[in-house]
């Protein structure tokens, strides 16, 4: 917090790209996926100290009253999305339901899982042990299926699946952890193609984990753009 300088890395306009629900019916699920914009409580459950958790006052006083792990005051980004598409709020974080299969499945097909978690990036590399990565993410879904095709059958669950929102916002912790590192390095240790090579690898992580969600039967997405961001340095 040296100097005072402000680096502002992207300057995006933040889009919710939903695709249009015909009528007011409303979608069978929302699965959400990404980082702190996103976690209703995920982090929570993680262990450790250095760990992002938003489990004390004044998170949560507007809504619903106490703190329950959202990095907001009230709803959060995948309360409103939800909302917009005909649920209450957003879907119940996975941690909260792995302990019971039933419980699991049962939330997974009437509304909705979120495996969203503070501080998580696209590259598993992005705060390591202290998140749930989104390739994390993408394994827990994959497990939520498995389970949910146990009980109603692999055809069904697809069917379900492929009617449902699949709501993705992440990329911000990758951003600010790889300027961080960048700004702490000498002018002679920078590399003048460093930048380039970290959006590729950011997009085609990216483009991968889409991808695996898709063969996972994923058909309707909701991508949240990387929010404006400065670093304070
Ligand atoms: C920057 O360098 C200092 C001193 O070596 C180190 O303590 C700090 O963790 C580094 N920060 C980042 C973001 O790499
Ligand atoms: C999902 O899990 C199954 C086995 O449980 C595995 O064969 C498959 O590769 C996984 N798919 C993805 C996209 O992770």
């Amino acid at each position: 917090m040296g100097d005072g300088l402000v680096l502002c890395l992207l300057v995006v306009s933040m889009q919710v790209l939903v695709p249009v629900v015909v009528g007011s019916r409303r979608p069978p699920a929302i699965y959400v996926f990404g980082d702190s914009t996103l976690d209703v409580g995920n982090n929570n459950y993680l262990p450790g100290k250095d760990v992002a958790r938003a489990n004390r006052s004044p998170y949560g006083v507007d809504f619903p009253g106490v703190p329950t792990g959202r990095f907001s005051n009230g709803y959060n980004t995948a309360d409103y999305v939800a909302r917009s598409i005909g649920f209450v709020s957003s879907p119940p974080p996975y941690l909260s339901l792995a302990k019971s299969s039933s419980l699991l499945v049962l939330t997974a097909l009437t509304a909705g899982v979120s495996y969203a978690s503070g501080d998580a990036g696209i590259l598993d590399s992005t705060n390591p042990g202290k998140t749930i990565s989104l390739s994390r993410q993408v394994h827990y879904f994959n497990a939520t299926k498995s389970k949910m095709a146990s009980t109603l059958g692999s055809r069904a669950v697809n069917a379900m699946l492929s009617r449902s929102i699949f709501l993705v916002g992440v990329g911000s912790n990758d951003l600010f952890v790889f300027a961080a590192a960048q700004q702490n390095r000498s002018a002679a240790e920078r590399q003048s193609d460093d930048v380039a090579a970290f959006y590729a690898s950011v997009v085609s992580s990216y483009s991968a984990t889409i991808q695996e969600l898709y063969k996972l039967g994923a058909r309707r997405f909701a991508v949240i753009n990387v929010a404006v961001l400065c670093l304070f340095l």
